[in-house]
């Protein structure tokens, strides 16, 4: 078995998975960076290579369980693996239908169910599994279906955290607040406004704020927190204003 240690990153070719699958480079892993999107990912990776970094493409969607088996099969060793790919868009409760309630569940659920499992079979003691999951999953309105695949995701990781504690594999999730990646770009420029207006600082957090937590939870360094879900929102999860 080399000696470099092997993280694998979800949703690697923009926004939060990016900034996490640089950060965990710098921090010395190998990182394989998995995507869905090749014409993104590819480019991105890239520009890391590029800048040095330990980073390999590996185009596979999280959903397709022998797309994510060929990936992980392809590295000589499992040390972590972050979760970080998902979808969001938002609807009315009154409006919401089936379809998109059940697309939401399949990626951003089924998504990291089926990656981390696979990681957990091939990990050794000390392996490190961070899912992300949303501030959202504690409420809000016009997107039901992502607040139910966010609090699946808390959930999942807490009952992984307890199965896969004897093996001393520590599981742990990340949930970001409102954070400024191209997901929140897509929103027209007076909503992404008005949502940085109810951040407590008044400011999104960047990708990296976001990486800062994932490497913490996915380094050596960690290994008696497990089940946890760090919440990285400038406080806004404390609810309630005050002087
Ligand atoms: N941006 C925020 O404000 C925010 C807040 C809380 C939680 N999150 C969560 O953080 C994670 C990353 O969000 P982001 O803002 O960087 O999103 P993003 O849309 O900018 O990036 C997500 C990436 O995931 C990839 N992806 C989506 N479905 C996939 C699939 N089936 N297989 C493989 N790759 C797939 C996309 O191609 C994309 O590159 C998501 O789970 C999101 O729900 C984001």
């Amino acid at each position: 078995m080399t000696d470099t240690p092997v993280a694998f990153v979800t949703g690697a070719a923009q926004g939060i998975g990016l900034a996490a699958a640089e950060r965990l480079a710098r921090d010395g892993f190998r990182v394989v960076a998995m995507d869905r999107n090749a014409e993104r990912l590819e480019p991105a990776v890239a520009e890391l290579c590029a800048a040095g970094l330990n980073v390999k493409a590996a185009v596979a969607d999280v959903c397709q369980r022998a797309e994510v088996v060929a990936v992980i099969a392809a590295e000589p060793r499992v040390d972590a693996m972050v979760c970080a790919a998902g979808i969001y868009n938002d609807a009315t409760f009154l409006d919401l239908d089936e379809t998109r309630f059940r697309q939401m569940l399949e990626v951003n659920v089924m998504g990291t169910f089926i990656p981390a499992q696979e990681a957990a079979r091939r990990m050794q003691a000390g392996g490190r599994i961070v899912t992300i999951s949303s501030r959202g999953a504690l409420g809000g309105t016009r997107f039901a279906h992502y607040v139910s695949s966010k609090a699946a995701v808390i959930g999942l990781t807490r009952a992984m955290a307890m199965e896969l504690r004897p093996l001393q594999i520590a599981v742990n999730s990340v949930a970001p607040g409102f954070t400024d990646t191209p997901m929140t770009r897509s929103a027209p420029p007076e909503m992404f406004a008005a949502w940085e207006q109810l951040e407590p600082s008044g400011k999104a957090a960047s990708p990296a704020d976001i990486a800062d937590a994932i490497a913490f939870l996915a380094s050596p360094a960690t290994r008696f927190i497990t089940g946890q879900t760090l919440f990285v929102d400038g406080g806004k999860s404390l609810g309630g204003l005050s002087i």
